[in-house]
Formats: C-alpha cells, sequence, structure tokens
C-alpha cells in the first residue's frame, strides 16, 4: 500500500501506507557463496533455493504480503467438503465485484485455462489475443488450438511512452476474422496487464472496439483478470474518462464486457487459487463438470478453505486505491530511476515488475547465447536478487529442434505485493546501475541438461566462459566486504 507523497526536497516519493508487524528474516551470502549457488542452480533462477536469496523477484505469484484482515479472515474458515460457509463469502465477494452470477472456483490460473481451452478449443482453431502467457499458449496448444498474437506495433518497442501497450490491434483481428473465418476462432482472449510484455495494461477504449468486433462476429470475448488490479490503477491515472472513476467502476466496466473471465489468485487476492466467472449460465454448464473431475467439488475447487477466505477478503482490498497502488508505484520509481542513468528497461513501467532489455545491456552477446539468462544469473551473483528470464530460455526449440531466439529478450524483476520496502527497492536500483556499469564482463550461458518442454523451468546451463570469475573479482575489488 502506497501513495505518493511529495517530500520538502519537491521529489515525489511512493509512501508506504501501511505497517510492518510481520517479518521474515533474509539473508545476503557473500559473493563467492552466491557464486556456488548459482552454479548448482544450472544457472536457472527457477532451481536456486529461497534460503540463498535476498530478494527474491522471481514472480509476483503466490509471494505477495498478507493484510491483518486476510489473515484474521482465514482463522474463521469454515471447513467442509461441500457447502462451506467461506465459499459463500467468497461467491458474494465476487457476484458484487465482478457482477457474475456463475463461479468456478480452482485451483489456480493455469487450471482456469485447461478448462475453458479443453472446453471450448477446437482442433486447429485460432485463438487470438493481445499477447500470449506461457500456461495459457501451452493449454490451447494441448487442446489442439493455436494462438494468434494481436498486439499493437508499439507493443514490444522496449523505449515507449505509449500509455497502452497492452493494446490489442483491432484491425489486425478483423484481417484475422477474413482471412480464416469466424468459425475457426473459438474465442478472442483478452489479458489484462499484460504479464509477458512487461505487465503493460490495456485501455477500456481498446476493449470496447474489441467487444464491438466480437459482437459483429458472434465471437466470445475470454478475459484474464490476473493482472486486472495495475492495469485498473492505470487506466484510473491514464484513461481520461476514468480519472475520476472508482476502482470497482473501472473493474465492472472491464468485466461487464467478457463472456468470461479467469483469474490466477496467486496475483489477485495474495493468496493462491484461481477462478471463473461468467453471467451467462450457458457458458456455465458447460464447464462445471470439469471442476469436480479435475480440481474438487464445486465450492472448494482445489482451494483450501483458508485460501477462499483470504481471496474473498483480498479482493475487497483490490478496491482500495492505496492497496492497488504499491506495486505500479515502486515498479515506477525504479524504472525511472534506471531509465534516468540509460540502463534499457521497458518503458513506460508497467504493473508487474520492473524488465530489463538483456539485449540492449548486453550487445556483446548474441542472442543464442542467451542474454537474459546471462543477466539473471549475474545480477544473482552479484546482489542475490533472484529474476526471471523472460527471453530465448522461456521459448521452446521449434520442431527442428532449432533455438527461437524471443521477440524481446527481458529480465523481469517482479515486485511482489507489499513485500518490499524502498530501501531494499534501492538496492535493486544500485546493483543493477553497478552491474550496467560492468556489464562487458558478462558472457553468455549454454544448455546442458534441457527438457524439451518449457524448459525454463529446469533446464541447467553453464557459462560459455570463465566470465564469472572475472565479475566476481571486479565486486570484490569495489565491494571488499562481498556483500
Ligand atoms: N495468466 C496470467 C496473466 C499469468 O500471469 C499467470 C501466471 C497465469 C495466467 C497462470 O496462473 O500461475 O496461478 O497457474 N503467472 C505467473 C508468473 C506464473 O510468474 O507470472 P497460475
Amino acid at each position: 500500500m502506497t501513495t505518493n507523497v511529495q517530500f520538502a526536497s519537491g521529489e515525489f516519493v511512493p509512501l508506504e501506507m501501511h505497517k510492518v508487524r510481520v517479518v521474515q528474516k533474509l539473508n545476503l551470502l557473500p559473493v563467492e557463496e552466491r557464486l556456488k549457488a548459482i552454479e548448482g542452480a544450472g544457472y536457472n533462477t527457477f532451481l536456486l533455493q529461497n534460503q540463498d536469496v535476498f530478494m527474491d523477484m522471481l514472480t509476483d505469484s503466490g509471494t505477495n504480503a498478507m493484510s491483518d484482515q486476510q489473515i484474521a479472515a482465514m482463522s474463521v474458515a469454515d471447513d467442509a467438503y461441500a457447502g462451506s460457509a467461506s465459499y459463500n463469502r467468497l461467491y458474494e465477494v465476487i457476484v458484487d465485484i465482478l457482477g457474475t452470477e456463475y463461479f468456478l472456483p480452482v485451483h489456480q490460473g493455469r487450471a482456469a485455462e485447461h478448462i475453458i481451452s479443453q472446453i471450448f478449443v477446437t482442433e486447429n482453431g485460432t485463438v487470438p489475443m493481445n499477447f500470449h502467457f506461457t500456461t495459457t499458449k501451452a493449454h490451447i496448444e494441448l487442446a489442439g488450438g493455436k494462438i494468434e498474437e494481436l498486439f499493437t506495433d508499439e507493443a514490444l518497442k522496449i523505449k515507449s511512452d505509449h500509455p497502452f501497450k497492452g493494446n490489442l490491434d483491432v484491425d489486425k483481428l478483423k484481417a484475422l476474422i477474413a482471412e480464416i473465418g469466424k468459425e475457426n476462432i473459438p474465442y478472442v482472449r483478452m489479458e489484462a496487464g499484460t504479464n509477458l510484455i512487461g505487465g503493460q495494461p490495456f485501455s477500456i477504449a481498446n476493449e470496447r472496439q474489441v467487444r464491438e468486433v466480437c459482437d459483429e462476429n458472434g465471437l466470445l470475448m475470454v478475459l484474464d483478470i490476473s493482472l486486472i488490479a495495475e492495469n485498473v490503477y492505470f487506466i484510473k491515472t491514464r484513461e481520461e474518462e476514468f480519472k475520476d472513476a472508482d476502482a470497482k467502476t473501472i473493474i465492472r466496466t472491464m468485466c461487464d464486457m467478457a463472456d468470461i473471465i479467469y483469474f490466477s489468485g496467486r496475483k489477485l487476492s495474495c493468496t493462491r487459487g484461481g477462478g471463473i466467472a461468467t453471467r451467462d449460465e450457458k457458458l456455465y454448464l458447460k464447464m462445471r463438470d470439469m471442476v469436480p473431475l479435475f480440481e474438487g467439488f464445486l465450492t472448494y475447487g482445489g482451494m483450501s478453505v483458508r485460501e477462499i477466505e483470504a481471496m474473498a477478503v483480498g479482493l475487497r482490498e483490490t478496491l482500495d486505491f492505496n492497496v492497488i497502488n504499491q506495486s505500479p508505484q515502486f515498479i515506477k520509481y525504479l524504472v525511472d530511476n534506471l531509465d534516468n542513468a540509460g540502463v534499457p528497461v521497458v518503458t513506460p513501467a508497467g504493473g508487474l515488475g520492473c524488465h530489463i532489455d538483456a539485449k540492449g545491456f548486453l550487445p556483446h552477446l548474441d542472442q543464442l547465447e542467451y542474454p537474459a539468462g546471462a543477466l539473471a544469473g549475474a545480477l544473482y551473483i552479484i546482489s542475490g536478487i533472484r529474476g526471471m528470464e523472460r527471453g530465448t530460455i522461456s521459448m521452446d526449440r521449434d520442431a527442428d529442434g532449432n533455438d527461437v531466439p524471443a521477440e524481446v529478450e527481458l529480465l523481469r524483476l517482479a515486485m511482489p505485493r507489499r513485500v518490499f520496502t524502498l530501501s531494499q527497492v534501492k538496492f535493486v536500483e544500485d546493483r543493477v546501475k553497478w552491474l550496467y556499469a560492468n556489464r562487458e564482463l558478462v558472457g553468455g550461458l549454454e544448455f546442458y541438461d534441457e527438457p524439451k518442454v518449457l524448459r525454463f523451468f529446469v533446464g541447467r546451463l553453464k557459462p560459455s566462459s570463465d566470465w564469472t570469475t572475472k565479475l566476481i573479482a571486479k565486486f570484490r575489488e569495489d565491494f571488499p566486504n562481498g556483500l
């Protein structure tokens, strides 16, 4: 929770509007031990042990801090296989905030994607979308379909001042429908706070245009609201029509346009779980029986009742701008300071984390030397900060076994909600700047253990030269205590 407050110096600082009452001790290992840890993890930050990590910026998924109200609600959860009062409390919140009469709880976001894909994706059907998320694409393909990304020309530009890089290009959508025929399109998918292009929002004006095309062609619109909180923040701060609107009005305006809404509770309500919501009974009935089959009974869907309580309270907290301001304001603080220092970062600041452009940061590396992976390894070594590679390693090889260079090669430093303090954010800024000043010391990586599917999760790599030794020597020279 933050609010931008003007300091006497004139600077605007995102001031924490909460106090910390429960803390978790962190370790900042000396640099040599960090090297051992990343070697043990095969230069894959997914394989690091959390005890070896100082700031965990791998993801904002399932790592957000709970409020006292959420913890309190968890202790009065109603344990029941069927008909739990906890579920009824969540259902009421869903109806009130999302405006949907029908709700299916699931164990996390990808479970919603599994159900929606299995029910609606047709063999060889194409799902147009503003951008894919890894699990979304995998589930659509598993169901026999494919995806078509219809992002705007602005979306993949690293440096931009476009307020809505997550918009879907409506002309491309019309052209696709004309080309392949609406009968081959199971649904159109919009992702709020578009994850893989840097947590970038779409505007309501854009969503309205997409809805219009869907109506003209009788197409369903599916809305992924996992990152809606931040998208709402950006609509309020960047879309004139909504500058005085409250969060609920913006959420309802977004959700009212969709036929099916789904989310990962790990991002949206600070807990676990997820759900699928709709106003349409027929659509609900098509999906309903998948829940007891794959998730659990209809009143828990694979979640514990404690998670359900925390989700209900967390969704209500999403209506408070001091709550949803937090990550966009901290991210903007970090992104703007890095940008002003010349570090190549995705601009404007988005809503999920700070995204460093690894191609711009390490121009001496070929993309097949995995610059984003190398940067993730180097940053961990010199700081104990764990980021996530979102580049070529996150793409699997094509059918001929060739590497597929990612369109954007990013190191994501996610900002879990309500977790870090501003001095920790300043530490990130400082170490990234140090690494940028010493960037020519960072070399490439190569695989020695490479899974065929979703290789970024458990694949292992090693440096393709002795660059880590040189990097550590320089670090020791500048920081003799090795921290
Ligand atoms: N949709 C979006 C936009 C997501 O960001 C995620 C997860 C999912 C769906 C899947 O949800 O993890 O609960 O199964 N994003 C996480 C991340 C994994 O780290 O960005 P899930």
